[in-house]
Order: structure tokens, then C-alpha cells, then sequence
């Protein structure tokens, strides 16, 4: 196999497949990420990959490379390049996706299969097909659902298998080449579901903008909850034992980031307007919008409880990741609540476990702190933006008093045990809490 695209998708599914026993090349444009991943060091703060690419670099069977004639040979080639959102715009970018497809078909030989696995916008699969006669080459379209911090787990145990194919021989065979090459997970009984083109990229697409708007829903209601002096964590329990709703993905707080969800909504969004279906999704817009008034709420917060005064106050800011078990900070709400109050003239110092040289390199305006008690001295205010343990389990009230000058605590997250830390003295501020 060769997957093309070494990102945060592209370096697990490569490790991941090279672990349950299949020959793999990795392929980037990156050459330096490139010499990373070989060196056996996972280039970004993954659980677990570092280990399936030490393994499997071992083992013979997982190598990388930036050269796309290395590509040659592999008979399935999963395509895992990245689809950010275009400069300037709403839609999907799909320069890499354009590029990667066109720099394969050299090597394509008759039979190989190409297995689609980036965030599309749905017809493009249809698109690049066109490209492949002659080459005897068949697309399929398998997008994948790992979260990161779980990427290896959801990878090796995904919830279920989508392949979009065609509804000719050439299909068939393509969707029987994939069914074999996930062997365990579909032996275990993964569901696999076996759609067309379209159906599978939609399907992606359709489950990033329902857990937005699932987290939105919920951070709705904290808006809501804020002015009737109600509760949205004990109103999003109550719902949760609907079991027709659900309790995951009903955690309000600062809302959503990430690389994903943002950008997932805006191109979904993007292409029901080509399509002539823009008020399909135009609630989309209202998702879009209300996770963006979280971190402004946020931010009001910090500001009502120093008094209305940040100007020259020491903030302590837990978290910069887009969430915890990540180094990510692409469109982190974390972060971006960090930036809106050093604009306000506050002195703002941001701890993170994992993503504070990628947040310094970002937003050199703000300090930082690598330890958390140093982020924590002397501060006038915390904020928890990120619900790493280190902050929602392993942090004491009593611990924190001892160290910061004022204490005051908005719990971005509403990850802490509220009764506990106004047990200890502190001025506890939730998010749609009471
Ligand atoms: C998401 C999808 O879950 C995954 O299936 C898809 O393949 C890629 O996009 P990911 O971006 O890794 O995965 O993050 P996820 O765990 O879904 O969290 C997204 C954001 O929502 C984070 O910022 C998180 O903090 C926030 N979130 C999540 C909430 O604010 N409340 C919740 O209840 C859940």
C-alpha cells in the first residue's frame, strides 16, 4: 500500500496498516516530516503512533518517503492530503488533493486501487475519475472518522467502514480489495457500508456538521441557561439519559476548533450553495455562529469578574490545544481566548502539555509557562480552556489558592467540581452554570 499525505490522518492510517501486517510506503512532499516519521519520532503529539512507527519501521514492513515514484508498485494507494479551507473563502482547498492524484497517475499500473480518504466536497471523487481512464486504475472513496488523541484507536477500531465506489465490476473489485485490507476490523464485525461516490463523501461532511451542531445545540442553551439563571450541565445530563440523544458531544463550554469541525461546516456549507441547496445547511451558519459567541462569552466572563479591569492583570490561561491529548492548536477556541484577552491588555500566560511550542510559534505575543504552578503564580485570574488532566483532575483548588493572587477561576470547559473549588475560597465561573 501507499498512503499519500502524512499528516495527522496520513501518518496513522500508514502505521496502522503496516501494524496488522501490510506492506507500507508513506509518501509527503514533506521532506523533512518525512525524515522524522523514518527516524521512528512521530512529527506531531499522537498516543500510541510512536510506537506503531517504531514497530513497523522494525518490523521492515512501514517506510516513508518524498518521492511519488515510490508509489510505484503498491497496490492500493489511500490518498490522506489535507483539504484546509481556501484563503479568503468558505470552500474546501483541494490544491493538495489535485496535486497528490496527478503526481500518482504516472504510477499507476492496471488493477490499483486509490482509495480516497481526505474531506471532499461531494462530486469530487466523480471529478478525479475522469482522470483515470486509460490507467486502468479505480477510485473508491473511504473517509475516515479518527478523532484526534484517539487517531490510532479509531483507526485500528473505527466504529464502522464507508467505501464509495461504483456500481460496475471495476467498483466491486475495488470494494473487495478495501474489505480485505481492513481484514481484523471487518472480521470482528465492523459495520462496512458500501455506497457510491457521492453517498460516501457526503457521509463525512454530514458527521462533522451533526456534532457541531450538536455541540452548538448545547452551547445554545447555555446562552439560554445564562440569562434564566438555569444550569446547562445539569440540563445537558438530564438529556443525555434520552438514550435517543445521547450524552456525548453535549459538553458546553468554549466551544469547538480544531482542523475539522470549523472548516468542515464552512466547505459543507460552500458546496450545498454550488449545488443550488444553500438553505439546506443554512443552519450551518447559525452553528458556525454560536460556537463562535462562546469564546466572546468567555472572555466577558474574565472580564465581570476582575471587576471590568484586565489592563495589566496576570491571566493564567490552562491550555492552548484545540482540545487535550493533542498538540494542535488549528482554530484552537484555547487559544484564541488567550489572544482576545492579551488585546486587552492583559498579561497573559498560557501552560499546555503538549502544544505550547507550537501556540508560541503562533501567538509570540503571549507568554508562557511550561510548568503549570509557574502559570499559575501570582495570577489575578485562571482560565481553563483546554481539559487536559493536569487541570480537571490533577489540579486542587487548594494547590492553585496557594499559588495565584486572586482566586478567581472560569472553567472554559465545564470540567471542574464547582462545589470543591468555591469550597476552597475561590470564585468559580462556569459556562452556562449557575
Ligand atoms: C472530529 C470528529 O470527531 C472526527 O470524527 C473527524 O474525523 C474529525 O473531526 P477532532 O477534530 O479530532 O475530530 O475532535 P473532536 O474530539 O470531535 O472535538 C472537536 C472539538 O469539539 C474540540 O475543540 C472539542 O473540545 C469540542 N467539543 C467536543 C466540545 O466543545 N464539546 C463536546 O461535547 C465535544
Amino acid at each position: 500500500m501507499s498512503v499519500i499525505g502524512c499528516g495527522y490522518l496520513g501518518a496513522v492510517h500508514a502505521a496502522a496498516m503496516a501494524s496488522i501486517g501490510h506492506d507500507v510506503i508513506g509518501i509527503d512532499v514533506d521532506a523533512e516530516k518525512i525524515a522524522t516519521l523514518a527516524s521512528g519520532t512521530a512529527p506531531f503529539f499522537e498516543p500510541q503512533l510512536s510506537e506503531l512507527l517504531v514497530d513497523g519501521l522494525a518490523s521492515g514492513r512501514l517506510s516513508f518517503s518524498s518521492r511519488m515514484a515510490d508509489a510505484a508498485g503498491a497496490h492500493v494507494h489511500f490518498l490522506a492530503v489535507g483539504t484546509p479551507q481556501v484563503p479568503g473563502g468558505h470552500a474546501a482547498d483541494l490544491r493538495y488533493v489535485d496535486q497528490a492524484f496527478d503526481a500518482l497517475l504516472p504510477h499507476l499500473r492496471a488493477g490499483d486501487v486509490i482509495a480516497g480518504k481526505s474531506t471532499v466536497p461531494v462530486g469530487t471523487a466523480a471529478r478525479l475519475t475522469t482522470r483515470l481512464v486509460g490507467t486502468g486504475a479505480t477510485l473508491v472513496w473511504n473517509p475516515e472518522f479518527l478523532r484526534e488523541g484517539w487517531a490510532v484507536h479509531d483507526t485500528l477500531t473505527p466504529d464502522r467502514l464507508v467505501v464509495g465506489a461504483e456500481a460496475d465490476a471495476a467498483g466491486e473489485q475495488a470494494v473487495t480489495v478495501l474489505r480485505e485490507a481492513y481484514g481484523a476490523a471487518v472480521e470482528s464485525g465492523t459495520p462496512f457500508l458500501v455506497t457510491d461516490l457521492a453517498t460516501a463523501e457526503l457521509v463525512k461532511g454530514a458527521a462533522n456538521a451533526f456534532l457541531a451542531t450538536k455541540i452548538s445545540f448545547i452551547n445554545a442553551m447555555a446562552e439560554i441557561a445564562e440569562a434564566a439563571g438555569a444550569d446547562v450541565a445539569l440540563l445537558a445530563d438530564a438529556l443525555g439519559h434520552d438514550t435517543r440523544i445521547g450524552r456525548r458531544y453535549l459538553g458546553a463550554g468554549i466551544g469547538f476548533g480544531g482542523g475539522c469541525l470549523p472548516k468542515d461546516i464552512r466547505a459543507f456549507a460552500a458546496r450545498a450553495e454550488e449545488l443550488g441547496r444553500g438553505e439546506a445547511v443554512g443552519f450551518l451558519r447559525e452553528v458556525d455562529a454560536i460556537n463562535l459567541r462562546r469564546r466572546d462569552r468567555a472572555v466577558q466572563i474574565v472580564v465581570d469578574a476582575l471587576g471590568g479591569l484586565v489592563f495589566g492583570r496576570r491571566i493564567a490561561v490552562l491550555g492552548a490545544a484545540f482540545k487535550p491529548f493533542s498538540d494542535d492548536i488549528r482554530d484552537s477556541p484555547a487559544l484564541d481566548v488567550a489572544v482576545r484577552l492579551r488585546g486587552l491588555g492583559a498579561d497573559v500566560v498560557v501552560t499546555d502539555p503538549a502544544a505550547i511550542d507550537n501556540a508560541a510559534a503562533a501567538h509570540p505575543q503571549l507568554g508562557y509557562a511550561r510548568d503549570r504552578d509557574d502559570a499559575l503564580r501570582e495570577a489575578d485570574a485562571v482560565v481553563i480552556v483546554t481539559e487536559w488532566d493536569e487541570y480537571r483532575r490533577d489540579l486542587s483548588p487548594e494547590r492553585a489558592g496557594g499559588l495565584v493572587r486572586g482566586r478567581i477561576i472560569v472553567d472554559g470547559r465545564n470540567c471542574l467540581d464547582a462545589a470543591a473549588w468555591r469550597a476552597a475560597g475561590w470564585q468559580y465561573h462556569g459556562m452556562g452554570r449557575r
